[in-house]
């Protein structure tokens, strides 16, 4: 049947399949979308049957979507479009026969033909990821929702900075631990990049302190089958967190020492990568007071605050290098875009105990105490 045939053969693209115009009334569903979605590492196909103001999902195998194409689908509605990466198709089901007409892609026709055409992202608008869609990033039909354009550019950036280090690291399994998640747009897309896109079987562990978050962020990986992705409420400050050995750890805008405790915990775990975008360092600012060569930067509050940020900053760098890490601090995306862009991308390197008395000697000159530092200092007790 040809809705089914063109299913097979654009299997890899296909980002919707829409059945509409009830001719059954007996149907209960008036309208019906089909996405595929990964789990456990193969696709499977969900339905999102509509009846008046209800949704009602129901899961299929391949085979099984086939053969509801054949017997429901086609028999029930006179409408469906298919929806690829590069064309639509356009069904209209006769009892005998169905006609279909083909078109450019939306989204393709959208996008400018000439040299100058935009570099796309690593995970593109039009993506079929409909976990996005219930985490308000993307629209239904897979727009990227006005008000959270600049955070999908962020993580787009933080994506392209994982896949350039994933590219000189490929593995089969990798389990990576994002501390302070928050509403988790990049852990999600992070699980996708993985699962979905390099067939890695991933294990990512979000942590944070909000539990309503952190259970809306559960509710989604279960009702998408990301059965290696999982929520659970922690203060990273305090609170024994996973224990088995790590890949990677990521931080995205984790406050103030949420950020040392992540590092700490690669540390202590000799986790060989760390992506870090810090955020809000207060710590340094609320003790530093004047006692050297830099107390011109101390004379004005705004001053005095972004060199405490940076000072933090330069410091958890040091203490990481000190500890057997290659550092690199980058910008990660323009200063125009966020303040907050500073990334400290790490490789562990070979673990070492760190050397920290330059640094201690700083804290010492300018009246402050630094959480990373302090807790190294701890353990060396
Ligand atoms: C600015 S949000 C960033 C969230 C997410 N990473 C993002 O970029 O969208 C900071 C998050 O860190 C969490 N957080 C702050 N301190 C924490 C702590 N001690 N333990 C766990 N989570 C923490 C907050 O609850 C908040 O969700």
């Amino acid at each position: 049947m040809r809705i089914t045939d063109d299913l097979q053969s654009n299997l890899t693209s296909v980002q919707k399949l829409t059945f509409s115009d009830r001719k059954n009334a007996a149907f209960e569903f008036s309208k019906v979308v089909v996405r595929p979605f990964a789990a456990r590492g193969e696709t499977r196909w969900q339905l999102e049957q509509f009846k008046g103001a209800q949704v009602f999902h129901k899961n299929l195998s391949f085979p099984d979507l086939l053969s509801w194409v054949e017997t429901t689908g086609a028999a029930v509605f006179r409408q469906a479009l298919l929806v690829t990466a590069g064309t639509d198709y356009h069904y209209t089901i006769f009892p005998d026969r169905i006609k279909c007409k083909q078109t450019a892609n939306a989204l393709r026709r959208a996008a400018p033909q000439t040299h100058d055409r935009k570099k796309e992202y690593l995970l593109n608008e039009g993506e079929n990821v409909p976990a996005l869609v219930d985490l308000g990033v993307f629209t239904p039909d897979f727009r990227v929702v006005k008000s959270k354009y600049d955070k999908f550019k962020q993580i787009n950036r933080f994506l392209a900075l994982i896949d350039d280090r994933f590219a000189q690291m490929p593995k089969q399994e990798i389990t990576i631990l994002d501390f302070g998640c928050g509403k988790s747009y990049l852990t999600f897309i992070l699980y996708h990049y993985f699962v979905c896109m390099k067939g890695v079987k991933a294990t990512v562990l979000g942590f944070d302190l909000k539990a309503d978050v952190v259970d809306h962020c559960n509710r989604i990986a279960e009702k998408y089958g990301y059965d290696g992705l999982h929520f659970y409420v922690n203060d990273v400050t305090t609170d024994a967190l996973f224990d088995g050995k790590v890949d990677m750890i990521i931080t995205l805008h984790a406050c103030d020492t949420a950020t040392d405790f992540a590092l700490l915990h690669a540390i202590r775990h000799r986790v060989p990568h760390i992506f870090s975008v810090p955020c809000c360092q207060h710590e340094i600012n609320a003790q530093i007071r004047p006692g050297g060569d830099f107390d011109l930067l101390l004379a004005h509050g705004l001053l005095q605050e972004r060199f405490s940020a940076l000072l933090t900053d330069a410091i958890r760098a040091e203490a990481l290098r000190a500890c057997g890490y290659a550092v690199d601090v980058l910008e990660f995306v323009d200063f125009a875009h966020s303040p907050k862009n500073l990334m400290l991308r790490c490789t562990l390197k070979q673990a070492k105990t760190p050397d920290l008395s330059a640094v201690t000697a700083l804290c010492e000159k300018y009246g402050f105490r630094q959480t990373l530092v302090e807790q190294l200092l701890a353990a060396q007790k």
